[in-house]
């Protein structure tokens, strides 16, 4: 199944394990920018796999084109949380072994786009030991594997250019790690819903546990993605870029409604520590041969 047509027309870094680094780029379309020139030139440059690419609304919006499912990224505010929506016009995920070689990629992704995209945000992501949040609680246990993955991420409608495109929620968020480790370790495992110790699921834990509020076998219908989510860090700040692929927005959509207590007004214990500053959609297009197929918006 992963090797259907879909799984291999999909830009591969989507379904690869998580890199050692990454870096990722957003960007704005500068004022009077012409956009398909720089974008021919990007689709030629990439191979999906060591930069996965995403387009954005802002993008759609000034090319006057639509994707069928791409929506506004919704916007949240509760109670001592708020959940931001944050447009962008294109994103690019540098994904390698070696962060210099992600840094000189980057740059010449940035000079090849200059004639018409801005660089709006650079964040440096990597790999914590196996696969771990900066909490130590392993991230992307309950991910969808092989076949399943593919199903849950990758767009099986067969029109030219549409086929083996993917839909990506990317949120930024930033930790209070101080206020974590302030907790017991109980009222931690208590926030996840999992023991740090192996990590196994806590059957007694609290509604507001946030696999408790994501079980995604328990939405109707289920809500199955692909989170490929990083640690990220700066001079100051650390924190999780979450990421998450679908072959639609429902299934994210509907995991982030419950997270923000739209359902039953149980809030996701994780705001307690953490809180997202960005929140973008964006369009991931299929691969042909070994460049980004952009026939679906005319290019
Ligand atoms: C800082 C933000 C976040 C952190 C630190 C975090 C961390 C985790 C951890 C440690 C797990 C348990 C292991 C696993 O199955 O991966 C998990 C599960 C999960 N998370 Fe998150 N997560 C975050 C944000 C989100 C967001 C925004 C969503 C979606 C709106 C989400 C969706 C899920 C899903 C679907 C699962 C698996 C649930 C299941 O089926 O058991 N997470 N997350």
């Amino acid at each position: 199944m992963t090797g259907s047509k879909r799984a291999q027309v999909a830009q591969p870094g989507i379904l690869e394990p998580i890199p050692r680094a990454a870096r990722y780029l957003s960007f704005g379309l500068k004022d009077g920018a012409h956009a398909p020139g720089a974008l021919r030139a990007l689709a030629k440059a990439v191979d999906g796999k060591t930069c996965v690419v995403g387009l954005g609304a802002l993008l759609f919006f000034a090319l006057q084109r639509e994707i069928e499912g791409l929506r506004p990224f919704p916007h949240y505010r509760g109670e001592g949380f708020e959940v931001p929506s944050t447009p962008a016009a294109l994103w690019c995920w540098l994904r390698g072994e070696d962060r210099g070689e992600i840094v000189l990629s980057g740059r010449e992704i940035e000079k090849m786009l200059s004639p018409a995209f801005e660089a709006t945000s650079v964040v440096d992501a990597f790999k914590y030991d196996r696969g771990l949040d900066l909490t130590g609680y392993e991230d992307g246990t309950e991910n969808p594997r092989g076949g399943k993955a593919v199903e849950a991420a990758i767009s099986g409608d067969k029109r030219a250019g549409i086929e083996g495109s993917s839909f990506v929620a990317v949120q930024q968020w930033v930790h209070d790690l101080d206020r974590f480790s302030a907790k017991p370790r109980k009222d931690q495992d208590d926030t996840i819903g999992r023991r740090r110790s192996d990590n196994k699921e806590i059957g007694a834990a609290p509604r507001s546990a946030h696999v408790k509020r994501t079980t995604q076998e328990s939405f109707v219908p289920e809500a199955f993605v692909l989170r490929r989510s990083m640690p990220w860090t700066d001079a100051t700040r650390v924190g999780l870029v979450f990421v998450a692929f679908g072959k639609s927005l429902d299934a994210f959509e509907a995991q982030l409604k419950r997270m923000v207590g739209a359902e039953d007004g149980t809030v996701d214990a994780l705001f307690g520590f953490t809180r997202p500053v960005t929140g973008s959609y964006f369009w991931c297009p299929p691969i042909k041969g070994r460049q980004l197929d952009l026939r679906a918006i005319g290019l």
